[in-house]
């Protein structure tokens, strides 16, 4: 949505944003116009793999979707030597709050496919593939159409730009689980199983599709990759923070006044972002607490707005960068009610392969429900919070953990909230046969 850029009260120029609203962008002829593809000349005409691999690991680029992964140290630990080796991107995207990928495809499908083109070459991969979240379907109508231009100017396929490399690429729609976008279990669905995690080790970097060595990288990630070639890795890593390089696109929903995607240099206060550029919450409402990425991520409150938006602040302030998706909630919105929301989501969407996972998301819901409607006691948060505390650590995945981190984290922050909740619920309900208070509306604007 909006292409803004700040760090610092310095204005910087946008990387993925730049000229977003182009007009006609998803269309090989302007994205072209714009220089698109060029990088992919330059490094099939005068660049080896290894090249492209140092321009990556100068760039100092960490993964997008999630773990903040180096994005060059992954694409290193793809073995040499002759063998079916595939590049996956992951465009899931089903965190709750995330939509900055959505937007980089549908505005700009080339700018994905020119950097899958580019880490498949550095990578030895000959084989890609989209794996596109089922809902997206107007966005994997456009990736189809994009992908029958660049194959038609061979851009994909047999001797691509006329050099030895080869690709070929197929956009996959997914199903519509939150779990596939677990690395592991997209891995499973894109195989046509069941989408279930898999035990790491072994890594995809070394057993992944078809148990061939496979390089799983988020969307935004792979569409970085261009611009890191145009700019030199060690002038990209000039954009951000040390060890949080470049710029991040950030999805802002929530109660703010102007929801949507922004880019900003990593680094940037995030009181910048969500009052600055979001609008901030609505007059006469303060921030109560926020999701720094996405609804996995710890809660912050309002006095933690200050904190630079990076990798490393965020998680020295007790939360992460995750999918970059900052989700707000003002003083209006009851802590328990966003609670409740959040437990109901992972119990829906644990795949229950693992006990910890599977029971504790449900015990979560139905312990929320009894604070919800006076039947709990303040005891009752002790042992929800434990609950929590036995689900971190201890699953074949972190959906898990993605319950236990942020509900663990509003009860020890909103301790106070959560026993006046129950207090007033069982005075108003003293028979506790009230039914749970209906859905905050917690993405707002999600669907701009
Ligand atoms: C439950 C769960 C859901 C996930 N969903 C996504 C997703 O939708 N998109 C994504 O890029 N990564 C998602 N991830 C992270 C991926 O497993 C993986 O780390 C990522 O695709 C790697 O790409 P990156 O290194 O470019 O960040 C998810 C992880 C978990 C545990
Ligand atoms: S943590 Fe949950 S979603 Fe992940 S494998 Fe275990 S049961 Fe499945």
């Amino acid at each position: 949505m909006s292409t803004t850029t700040a760090s610092n009260g310095e204005r910087a120029q946008p990387i993925l944003f730049r000229g977003i609203d182009e007009e006609g962008l998803h269309t090989l002829e302007v994205y072209r116009r714009r220089g698109g593809y060029d990088s992919l000349k330059r490094v099939l005409d005068a660049m080896s793999p290894a090249d492209v691999l140092a321009e990556l690991q100068a760039s100092g680029l960490r993964g997008r979707g999630g773990a903040g992964f180096q994005m060059g140290k992954k694409v290193s630990f793809m073995p040499a030597g002759q063998m079916d080796k595939y590049l996956i991107c992951n465009a899931d995207e089903s965190e709750p709050g995330t939509f900055k990928d959505r937007e980089l495809m549908q505005k700009s499908p080339h700018m994905l496919i020119e950097g899958m083109i580019i880490a498949a070459y550095a990578a030895g991969a000959n084989r890609a593939f989209i794996y596109i979240r089922g809902e997206y379907q107007a966005q994997a109508d456009i990736l189809d159409a994009a992908l029958v231009e660049a194959q038609a100017e061979g851009l994909v396929g047999e001797r691509i730009l006329d050099s030895d490399f080869e690709l070929t690429l197929v956009v996959h729609r997914g199903a519509g689980a939150y779990i596939c976008g677990e690395e592991t279990g997209l891995l499973d669905s894109l195989e046509g199983k069941r989408g279930n995690p898999r035990l790491k080790p072994p890594f995809p970097a070394n057993q992944g599709l078809y148990q061939g060595p496979t390089l799983i990288n988020n969307v935004e990630t792979l569409a970085t990759v261009p611009h890191i070639i145009r700019m030199g890795g060690a002038e990209y890593a000039k954009v951000g923070t040390e060890t949080s390089t470049g710029t991040k696109l950030v999805s802002v929903s929530g109660n703010v006044q102007r929801p949507g995607n922004y880019e900003v240099e990593l680094g940037t206060p995030s009181r910048e972002i969500i009052y600055g550029l979001a609008g901030g919450p609505p007059e006469g409402r303060t921030v109560k607490l926020w999701f720094p990425g996405g609804s996995s991520a710890p809660v912050l409150t309002g006095d933690d707005l200050d904190v630079p938006y990076d990798f490393d602040a965020l998680a020295k302030a007790g939360s992460m960068l995750g999918s970059g998706a900052i989700i707000v909630v003002d003083d209006s919105v009851p802590v328990v009610a966003v609670a409740l929301k959040l437990a109901k989501f992972y119990k829906h969407e644990s795949c229950g392969k693992c006990t910890p996972c599977r029971e504790g998301t449900r015990w979560t819901v139905s312990m929320l429900e009894r604070v919800d409607n006076g039947l709990a006691t303040p005891m009752d948060l002790d042992i929800m919070a434990s609950v929590q505390e036995q689900i971190i650590g201890n699953c074949l995945c972190v959906l898990g953990d993605a319950m236990a981190m942020p509900i663990g984290s509003m009860v020890a922050k909103f301790r106070d909230e959560f026993e006046a909740h129950i207090e007033a619920a069982r005075t108003r309900n003293p028979f506790g046969d009230e039914q749970p208070s209906p859905d905050p509306v917690l993405v707002q604007g999600a669907a701009a």
